[in-house]
């Protein structure tokens, strides 16, 4: 599987150069006037580049927020991705709760919180942020797991090796159809998930393959800086 080579830049260059991505992924979904969704993953680098995406002029009240995956806890747990976007995007620019459809992981019977996730999901995805683990999961998609051959339902409730075990992910027929798509990797832990990845390995990562990929210095190995 042959993909556009990944863009790098150092590691203090990483969030501003995905906050600048992805406003430039709105700017243009919203240039016909209409409204665009944008869907965000959890983890580390998530926080900063929420942060910094807050700070841009956007016409915001016409974004809508979805989610790739989440934690199985409570909105204000530590571990929630909506808690994370929530205080780095959604509070600092005053997101009206009507614009944001959070997965919720808190409920009891977790099939049927991805059932009524996927009944709110827009037909395609205009923007999606998306991360990867050093395994070269992405969303909760891990190695090994069935939900990776999922082909009908849009959002599944599964158990991965990262904690919290319990998660609600989109699915790959989802993240494919996405119009714009980013994967942004930090740190040398990345590498060799990285280096698999662009060899052609069957990655839950490398099967998003639309994406386009941001990664520092550290994550990229034998890639060049640009
Ligand atoms: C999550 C994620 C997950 C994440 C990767 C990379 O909620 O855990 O959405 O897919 O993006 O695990 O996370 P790190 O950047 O923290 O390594």
């Amino acid at each position: 599987m042959s993909r556009p080579p990944p863009r790098v830049v150092a590691p203090e260059a990483l969030t501003a150069a995905a906050a600048e991505w992805l406003t430039q992924a709105l700017r243009q979904a919203l240039a016909g006037g209409g409204r665009c969704s944008l869907a965000l993953s959890g983890g580390r680098t998530t926080g900063a580049i929420c942060h910094l995406l807050a700070q841009q002029a956007l016409p915001w009240e016409r974004v809508d927020f979805y989610f790739v995956d989440e934690r199985c806890v409570p909105p204000e747990h530590a571990e929630s991705n909506f808690l994370l976007v929530e205080e780095n995007l959604l509070r600092p620019l005053s997101i009206p709760s009507g614009q944001v459809r959070r997965m919720e992981g808190e409920r009891e019977d977790r099939d049927a919180a991805a059932r009524d996730y996927a009944a709110v999901l827009p037909p395609v995805l205009d923007v999606v942020l998306l991360g990867m683990g050093e395994d070269g999961h992405t969303a909760s998609l891990f190695p090994g797991n069935s939900a990776l051959e999922e082909r009908e339902r849009q959002v599944l409730a599964v158990v991965g090796p990262k904690p919290p075990p319990w998660r609600l992910t989109l699915t790959l027929p989802v993240l494919t159809a996405a119009r714009r798509a980013l994967f942004v990797v930090a740190g040398a832990g990345k590498q060799d998930a990285v280096r698999r990845v662009f060899a052609g390995e069957a990655l839950p990562a490398a099967r998003v393959t639309n994406a386009e990929w941001l990664l520092d210095r550290a994550a990229a190995g034998n890639f060049s800086e640009d």
